[in-house]
């Protein structure tokens, strides 16, 4: 499904001995050069964010991508967020620094065991709303995608006399029904960072520092939800933290969120809520890319994501139909 491509011979190689700085103009002249824009998710490294042209979550990178102008997306994300640009763009190049970027909850759904499991449920007639964190192959298989950012907007736009499997995220899919009252089934699927978090790790936190809100991504766990004072995706985290009036506020989402955070908002203090062991809360999928190889990629033009055009065209169809239903 994923293929190199390399059109255009290396010149230069990002080298261990440029500085950060250095290695970041050079990106921001090579993204001129080849007509590139490059977008950033809320989780990556404080580098790649700086770089960016555009950072943001999995809906507003959505937007992006399906908006620009540039014939090269280079996509410092994860591989499903890179193969959605991809979807929506098959005239442009989508490079991805990591082909390895991948993540738990895409891989705790594959494309085979969805048609499997559809199949020996035929008589329930589905109607598949897929978390975008999830692969072309089982959003071919999907009605309509959804984010953190919209799920609440496309489960209610669902048709009422369907029945409703929500894949791969079964804690989002969870806070969607409290939030819609709309009953679905949920695919077993789990962020492996976010399961993390635990009702005792977030009480000891609180306990810590009384005044702040918690602020939690609908990927955990019902106990840790119900800690919170507001659930809501990446971007609507930033929302949520300008307009609060605390000064110190508990994030409990990927670390990587601290940096946009601090950047935004810094006369306020952003603690990162803790886990119960040693684990520092960083997806590391998202943590494979680096400035540098988002520098070679980009020479190098690869690693590039390529899709069988059949599997292209019906991802493609779930994905325009959320953004137009999220307006
Ligand atoms: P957002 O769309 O809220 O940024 O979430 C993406 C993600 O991968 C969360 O783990
Ligand atoms: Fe996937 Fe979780 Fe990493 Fe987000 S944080 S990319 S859901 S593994």
């Amino acid at each position: 499904m994923i293929a190199t491509a390399v059109n255009s011979p290396p010149r230069r190689s990002g080298t261990p001995s440029r500085t950060g700085l250095d290695l970041t103009k050079e990106l921001r002249e090579l993204a001129t050069e080849r007509k590139a824009i490059i977008l950033a998710h809320n989780y990556q490294v404080p580098e790649l964010q700086e770089v960016a042209d555009f950072v943001g979550d999995s809906l507003g990178l959505s937007y992006q991508a399906a908006k620009t102008d540039a014939d090269v997306i280079l996509f410092c994300g994860v591989h499903f967020m890179a193969e959605t640009a991809k979807i929506i763009n098959p005239t442009k190049r989508v490079i991805l620094p990591d082909l390895e970027a991948g993540c738990s909850l895409s891989e705790s759904c594959p494309p085979e065991k969805l048609a499997e499991f559809l199949k020996k449920q035929a008589d329930k007639n589905y109607y598949v709303i897929a978390y975008i964190n999830c692969s072309a192959g089982v959003k071919a298989q999907a009605d309509v995608i959804c984010t953190s950012g919209n799920a609440d907007k496309i489960v209610r736009a669902a048709p009422g006399d369907r029945n409703i499997l929500f894949v791969p995220d079964q804690n989002l899919g969870a806070w969607v029904m409290e939030r819609t009252g709309r009953k679905m089934d949920l695919w077993q699927g789990t962020c492996y960072v976010h399961v993390e978090f635990t009702a005792r790790s977030i009480n000891r936190i609180r306990d810590e520092y009384p005044d702040a809100p918690v602020v939690a991504h609908p990927e955990c766990t019902y106990a840790v939800r119900m800690l919170a004072d507001e659930v809501c995706s990446t971007e609507k985290m930033i929302t949520f933290c300008k307009n609060s009036p605390a000064r110190e506020i508990i994030i409990v989402t990927e670390a990587g969120m601290l940096h946009r955070l601090k950047k935004e908002i810094p006369d306020k203090t952003f603690i990162p809520g803790p886990t119960d062991n040693c684990f520092c809360g960083e997806c590391r999928f998202m943590k494979m890319n680096t400035l540098e190889k988002a520098y070679n990629a980009l020479l190098n033009m690869e690693p590039e994501i390529t899709l069988p055009e059949s599997i292209r065209k019906r991802a493609e169809l779930p994905i325009l139909r959320m953004l137009e239903l999220s307006r």
